[in-house]
């Protein structure tokens, strides 16, 4: 039987420049879909998954990560005095999800580097990677499907997105072969090919479970541009020596680390709620008819 995973490592250390100016004071991951920040929803899904314990690696100006995910006594005094006790629930339920961590990436030298500083904390053991930007509208399907290859398999899985050809250079994208449903074992991995040169059209994206060999393979990668650390060299590297699976997914998945998928996932997400949906479903048609679109 492989270990169970219990871990979820959420790396939130980037500066988040795709969203300027609205991340110059505050963290990208806190910036809000709908009602809650985005960094919630993917602590949500780690929970739905089965996971129980989180590590976000930080930096300087995420404080407020560590504050939403705390008491807050004042708050919680006030909202009682008022009773406004939906709201007083709301806010005690945050601090009572799953155990949370902190560990700070002094300098921002790539998501590869900022996955290497989660190794004291998860050590031997094998850990699921969430990057906070990427939103998932999907139950947790994906991650659940992956913890279920990767129990089944041993090996690391990681999610990938078919996308259109004008896309992939955007992306990690790796060779496979098919191997069973929606797996399949990655050969290799080109980062950022131009479409002509895409041996898929797969792009690896923001969910990963790895066992700890991926620690070892972060130490073997030179650092590229910026002296960043590459995670998908990284992945690379461990699929020569061992297996390492994909898991093919298509919807669902929203880049809220950009203005346009963060308006796409606000509307997803808004029709998605009954008590939005009856209000904001009407005013949406409207405003598209009043703009000539449809
Ligand atoms: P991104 O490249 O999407 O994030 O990294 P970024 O650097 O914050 O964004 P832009 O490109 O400047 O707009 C993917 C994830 O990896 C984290 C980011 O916080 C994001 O969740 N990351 C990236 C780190 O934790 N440390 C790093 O050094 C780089």
């Amino acid at each position: 039987m492989n270990p169970s995973v219990r871990t979820a490592v959420i790396p939130a250390a980037g500066l988040g420049t795709r969203f300027l100016p609205a991340t110059k004071a505050q963290p990208k991951e806190m910036l809000a879909v709908v009602d809650r920040p985005a960094i919630q929803y993917v602590v949500e899904e780690a929970v739905a998954a089965g996971l129980d314990d989180v590590l976000v690696v930080t930096s300087r100006g995420k404080s407020a990560i560590e504050d939403h995910f705390d008491r807050l006594p004042e708050l919680e005094a006030e909202l009682d005095r008022k009773g406004k006790h939906d709201a007083l629930d709301t806010v005690v339920a945050l601090a009572q999800g799953p155990r949370m961590h902190y560990v700070r990436q002094g300098e921002p030298l790539g998501l590869g580097h900022a996955i290497a500083m989660a190794a004291d904390h998860v050590g031997g053991s094998p850990f699921a990677v969430l990057l906070p930007d990427d939103l998932m509208v999907d139950d947790a399907a994906l991650l659940r499907g992956m913890l279920a290859a990767h129990r089944e398999r041993g090996a690391s899985v990681i999610a990938l997105k078919k996308v259109p050809s004008d896309e992939i250079s955007a992306y990690g994208c790796p060779r496979v072969e098919p191997v069973d449903g929606s797996l399949v074992r990655i050969q290799e991995i080109v980062e950022k090919p131009s479409p002509e040169d895409a041996p898929s059209d797969l792009a690896v994206t923001g969910r990963y479970v790895f066992g700890p060999a991926i620690f070892d393979a972060l130490g073997k990668v030179e650092p590229g541009k910026g002296g960043e650390i590459q995670l998908t060299d990284a992945i690379g590297t461990l699929a020569a020596s061992e297996p390492v699976y994909g898991w093919v997914f298509s919807d669902g998945r929203y880049d809220v680390g950009t203005p346009l998928d963060h308006l796409r996932a606000t509307v997803e997400i808004a029709l998605a709620r009954p008590e939005l949906r009856s209000t904001f479903g009407p005013f949406l048609a409207d405003a598209v008819r009043r703009h000539g679109l449809g």
